[in-house]
């Protein structure tokens, strides 16, 4: 008896993932150092037929169908070698690993071309959806090899999220794509929560309103444009009543966010590339003065802010809705545009249409607005940046006067709204046929002859500014 997947790493996303590839027809196999991860899987899997595991490697490895086609479900890092270390020794040529955690998109590149050389396929594959998707159906990314895919491809497609029945997985590209696409994904997902999160300080602050009111508004926009999964959530969080206490939860979290790396990482790859993606940026800054709880609290003694004048509910509220439909378009735009030029400079050859398309369900950042953005990018395959699209236009006109209002509000009041007003400058700037950096090139070449182009004549110039 030969089971038709494996899996290495039987934590929650890992038994889950599992469950689901067996609920789909297909014969799966686990495995984990830990005997009672082992055990819990057997006994939720009930038929040894269709799910069973092992934790020894070995039996593991023999009792696949191949190619074999071997999952890892692990945490990034060091413990991804580690793991295809030990399956080395027992695979045969033509096998094929696939890495589904959150690697680096380097550590990908290097594990590919490390186990190209043994004749064994490696897959990096973001999976998104959390515990609850990876059970039900995630969005998956893989990247790799095209061919080898043909063998993952209808495991994936069938365990995957489906909108409108098309699966939420497509073959990304080579190499790293899948792990860097993931990245990318996870660097909206860090802008969409911040925009979220600001958006309820300003509701509360600026316009009083209570957990209640604050879990229909949400709710309403959910009903919307703004339907998407992080909405969705939010309003749900509203209404939890704490289970210590008295009153809602989420009056009572510790205001510090906390961090993997993926947000992080999308910012400085970002930076290496030259892309500006200042909503994601500001993100990954936020979390981190939250950090700094002790000081904040401090300073929050020192110096005074204003007191924010009210604004009425109803208009706030639509304004709210509006600023955050402008904004969300801007967070998509510049991780849309971070991938196009990362197709470029790591020959991924990616197809911002697909990715847009596989991330429609199943992912942490689906929402109605991506399949606007699948149809832009499939209209127009070389589309720059989803703010050229002629689609997007009308979208971004109704939306952006609402955004310079809260903006405002927010500075004149003292409410900080980075995300907002980082989408607002970002909308401002790209849409400026001029710009005042001519002063800069100006300031460059005076002081150290760094030369400047004109705009009247071709070729390259330096002035000596002061003589
Ligand atoms: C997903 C998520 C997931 C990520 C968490 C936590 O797509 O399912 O992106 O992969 O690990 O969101 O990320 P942070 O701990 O960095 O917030």
């Amino acid at each position: 008896n030969t089971y038709d997947f494996g899996l290495v790493g039987l934590g929650v996303m890992g038994r889950n993932f599992i469950l689901n590839v067996a609920d789909n027809g297909f014969t799966a196999y686990g495995n984990d150092l830990d005997e009672e991860k082992v055990n819990a899987l057997i006994e939720e899997g009930g038929d040894a037929n269709k799910v069973n595991a092992t934790s020894d490697v070995a039996t593991f490895v023999q009792g696949l169908s191949t190619p074999r086609k071997i999952m890892l479900l692990v945490p990034a890092g060091k413990v991804v070698d580690i793991v295809i270390d030990g399956l080395l020794p027992h695979l045969d040529k033509g096998d094929i690993i696939i890495d589904g955690g959150n690697s680096f998109f380097t550590d990908t590149d290097r594990r590919e071309a490390y186990l190209q050389e043994k004749g064994i396929n490696f897959f990096g594959a973001g999976v998104s959806g959390g515990a609850k998707g990876a059970r039900k159906g995630p969005s998956i990314m893989p990247g790799g090899s095209r061919d080898a895919y043909q063998h993952v491809k209808p495991i994936f497609e069938a365990v995957s999220a489906k909108y409108k029945g098309e699966p939420c997985v497509a073959y990304l590209g080579p190499k790293s794509a899948g792990n860097y696409v993931k990245m990318v994904h996870n660097g909206i997902e860090y802008g969409l929560m911040q925009l979220t999160s600001e958006i309820y300080d300003l509701l509360k602050k600026a316009g009083g309103l209570t957990n209640e009111e604050l879990h229909e508004t949400y709710a309403s926009w959910n009903a919307g444009r703004l339907q998407s999964f992080l909405v969705e959530i939010t309003s749900e969080i509203f209404e939890q009543k704490d289970d210590l206490g008295d009153g809602h939860l989420v009056d009572k979290i510790l205001d510090k966010a906390k961090q993997k790396g993926t947000g992080k990482w999308t910012s400085q790859n970002a930076m290496d590339l030259g892309i500006p993606v200042p909503t994601i940026d500001v993100a990954v800054s936020m979390r981190e003065i939250s950090a700094l709880k002790e000081e904040r609290v401090k300073a929050d003694e020192i110096y005074d802010r204003p007191t924010p004048e009210t604004v009425v509910k109803g208009s706030l509220t639509a304004k709210a809705e509006q600023a955050l439909y402008f904004a969300f378009i801007i967070t998509y735009a510049q991780g849309m545009h971070q991938l196009a030029d990362a197709s470029k400079e790591y020959g991924y050859e990616l197809e911002l249409g697909e990715i847009a398309k596989i991330w429609r369900a199943g992912c942490i950042i689906r929402a109605a607005l991506l399949a606007d953005i699948t149809e832009a990018f499939k209209a127009n395959v070389g589309l720059q940046n989803l703010l050229l699209s002629p689609s997007f236009v009308d979208k971004v006109q109704e939306t952006v006067g609402a955004a310079r209002e809260l903006v405002a509000y927010g500075a004149t009041n003292g409410i900080p709204l980075p995300g907002l007003s980082n989408a607002l400058t970002y909308f401002d700037a790209y849409t400026s046929s001029r710009l005042p950096l001519n002063l800069i090139q100006a300031q460059r070449d005076y002081f150290g002859s760094h030369t400047y182009e004109r705009l009247d004549k071709k070729g390259i110039f330096h002035t000596e500014w002061d003589e």
